[in-house]
């Protein structure tokens, strides 16, 4: 479980964040969206236990995010891969290891593979399409076998197809594994296909307008996005989003 008790985060005459509230229960996927600015990565650095809150307070199953970060239950993953270019696919996986240790780990190779990268793992990077340095950059997240992961934008650089079949894959993965997930994205349709739960931001200081249920069943595969069940969540989810930037604006 993750607990935002209160949370705020002021960066010099900067206020990023205002009274953040939010309990996330185990296995929930739960996305952040709002307008640029509004704190959401810094939600995520607060989570992982990068960044300091200025008040309140965030727990992780009940310790700190700095705990939570050493005892390794934490994966993280942000928009632009952090992959060494000097490295293979394989290789690059491998290095998280290095850093958490290989006790409880899943196997870079099968995780590879089980991510449509078999035929990849002696590729560098730059040998490797965006989508695909984005799934090993994911990889590398969870091979630790986190509980918890935390996604900034994970997609945001990919075009709108790729994205959907990453997030279709992603959902997969996911569904057999059960983290617990938050998910930040500038996309109404990828928040609502993804998600058990959206919060919808305001404008800096980012504060929670609103905190919507998703209430369609699981599994929800590509053809879903046409679904008028589907189109009414994301109709739901966009006007929040819109009613959150006009309070702020
Ligand atoms: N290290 C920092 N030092 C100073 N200001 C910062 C720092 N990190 C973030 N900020 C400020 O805090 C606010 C929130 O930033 P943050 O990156 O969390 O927004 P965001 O919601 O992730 O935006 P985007 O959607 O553009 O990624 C911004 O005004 C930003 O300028
Ligand atoms: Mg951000």
């Amino acid at each position: 479980m993750i607990e935002f008790s209160q949370v705020s985060k002021q960066f010099g005459d900067v206020e990023a964040l205002e009274e953040v509230s939010l309990t996330i229960q185990d296995g929930e996927f739960v996305t952040l969206i709002g307008p640029s600015g509004c704190g959401k990565t810094t939600m995520l650095r607060i989570a992982a236990g990068l960044e300091a809150p200025s008040g309140g307070r965030v727990l992780v199953n009940g310790d700190t995010p700095e705990n939570a970060c050493s005892q390794h239950q934490i994966g993280v993953a942000f928009q632009r891969p952090a992959l060494l270019a000097s490295r293979t696919a394989l290789k690059n996986v491998r290095m998280t290891l290095e850093i958490t240790g290989r006790e409880g780990a899943l196997s870079p190779d099968e995780l590879l593979t089980d991510f449509g990268l078999g035929d990849f793992h002696h590729h560098y990077p730059h040998q490797l399409s965006g989508g695909m340095q984005q799934r090993v950059n994911i990889a590398a997240a969870l091979v630790h076998n986190p509980a918890i992961l935390l996604l900034d934008e994970p997609f945001g650089a990919l075009d709108e197809l790729t994205r959907e079949s990453m997030g279709e894959w992603l959902g997969g993965v996911l569904n057999r594994s059960s983290k617990t997930v938050i998910f930040v994205t500038h996309s109404v349709e990828e928040a609502t296909i993804l998600s058990d739960r959206v919060v919808v931001l305001s404008a800096r200081p980012g504060r929670i307008a609103e905190v919507i249920e998703i209430g369609l069943p699981r599994p929800r595969s590509k053809a879903f996005r046409t679904d008028e069940n589907f189109l009414r969540e994301v109709a739901r989810v966009r006007s929040s989003l819109y009613q959150a930037v006009e309070l702020s604006a």
